[in-house]
């Protein structure tokens, strides 16, 4: 079970603090995990659990949980410690890389090897991937490798259409042509539902934002994604839209900084995944779902915000708002010392690209269907 569950980040030079890969590093660690699980603090998940069901989600099952803590309740024993859970999946090997989707029809990587220094804080960058794709292509699964994971943390990959393609920025840019998905540990490659594509359109620009951890010497990655391309057109196309709004004034100190925005679907819609994008002061961040009913529902409330962690939620069934539905995002956000994240709270702080900036976007992944 540690392997699966905890393993992706507890492993050597991993975002995690210490490797939780063998049975004496769990057992090392045993009170300490005692806390962390039961208290629900690990494995990371920032959603409050009453709404929404997300395919993504990394928290233990509650069967798994009970034997865990008993496992250490019962003095750590060796020849007792709870077993994977998770079967394996036989990979498809190509080129020396195992795909968990099978062998994808087009790979792009960085364009060259990037060095990742062995100590300091390497700044989030952007790598411009160019596509050369000479007609538009249908997207039906899309799955990124770090090419050295002891060094990447997480990355996000958006495609941009060609002409004109916007600049990769570190903050992310709103100008998005369609997130496809990224690495994480724990989360598995996106794959639409049946029926349903992401065009990537002809010349296309892939943005590869690389967050990267020093591992203490010298490390190099060329990064990776594979993707699984539909044999004919999709009867429905995936996109993503933003609800966002430029216009934020986060005053010097203050807590509970609060903005609204909205976008509305004017046809029947199925929800595929949401992602909150904020800068270090994001504190909370929830989405709701109003309907021309009038009746009204959280569909993702995310609390205790992270910079450090860009998660996608992936609704684990697509989520069906009926035409004219509202989505009302709301944004809190904490320039306060209190932030631990907070890089100067003496600040009044506006929108911009800098992490040092702030930004309030909620992309949503979406399509449409006639009813
Ligand atoms: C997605 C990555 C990730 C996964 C999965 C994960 N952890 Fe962690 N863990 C971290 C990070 C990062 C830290 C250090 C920062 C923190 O405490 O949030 C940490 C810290 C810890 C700590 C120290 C907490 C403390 O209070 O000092 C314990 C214990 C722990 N993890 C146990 C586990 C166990 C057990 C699992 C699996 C059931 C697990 N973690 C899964 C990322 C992860």
């Amino acid at each position: 079970m540690f392997r699966s569950r905890c393993g992706g980040c507890h492993t050597e030079g991993g975002p995690a603090p210490f490797a939780l890969r063998t049975f004496e590093q769990a057992r090392a660690w045993s009170s300490s995990i005692r806390r962390a699980v039961a208290s629900g603090a690990m494995p990371p998940w920032h959603a409050d659990p009453r709404y929404g069901a997300f395919s993504n989600d990394r928290r233990l099952p509650a069967s798994e949980k009970a034997k865990l803590l008993a496992w250490i309740d019962g003095g750590s024993l060796p020849g007792s410690a709870p077993r994977e859970a998770v079967s394996v999946e036989r990979p498809a090997s190509s080129g020396g890389i195992d795909w968990s989707i099978r062998v994808p029809d087009l790979v792009f990587e960085l364009p060259e090897e990037v060095t990742v220094p062995a100590a300091g804080d390497v700044p989030y960058h952007g790598y411009r991937v160019e596509t050369g794709l000479a007609e538009d292509v249908w997207i039906q699964a899309a799955e990124t490798r770090p090419g050295n994971s002891a060094v990447v943390h997480h990355i996000i990959v958006q495609a941009f259409s060609g002409a004109g393609a916007v600049r990769a920025s570190p903050g992310g840019d709103p100008r998005t042509a369609g997130d496809l998905g990224g690495y994480a540990p724990g989360t598995g490659p996106l794959v639409m539902p049946p029926g349903v594509g992401r065009r990537l359109p002809a010349g296309a620009v892939l943005d590869f934002q690389m967050h990267y951890t020093p591992t203490g010497k010298d490390e190099t990655d060329r990064s990776r994604i594979g993707l699984i391309l539909a044999a004919e057109p999709p009867r429905h196309e995936s996109r993503t839209a933003l609800c966002s709004t430029p216009f934020l004034w986060i005053p010097a100190g203050e807590r509970d900084v609060r903005f609204e925005a909205d976008l509305t679907f004017p046809r029947a819609t199925r929800l595929l995944s949401l992602r909150p994008h904020m800068h270090l002061r994001g504190d909370t961040f929830e989405f709701r779902a109003e309907y021309p009913d009038g009746r009204s529902e959280i569909l993702l409330l995310v609390t205790g915000y992270d910079f450090n962690w860009q998660t996608t939620y992936r609704f684990a069934e697509p989520r069906p708002l009926p035409a004219g539905t509202r989505l009302r995002c709301t944004a809190t956000y904490d320039n306060s010392g209190g932030n631990p994240l907070n890089p100067d709270p003496g600040r009044d702080v506006s929108w911009g690209r800098e992490t040092t900036d702030e930004m309030m976007i909620g992309f949503v992944d979406y399509y449409e269907v006639d009813e």
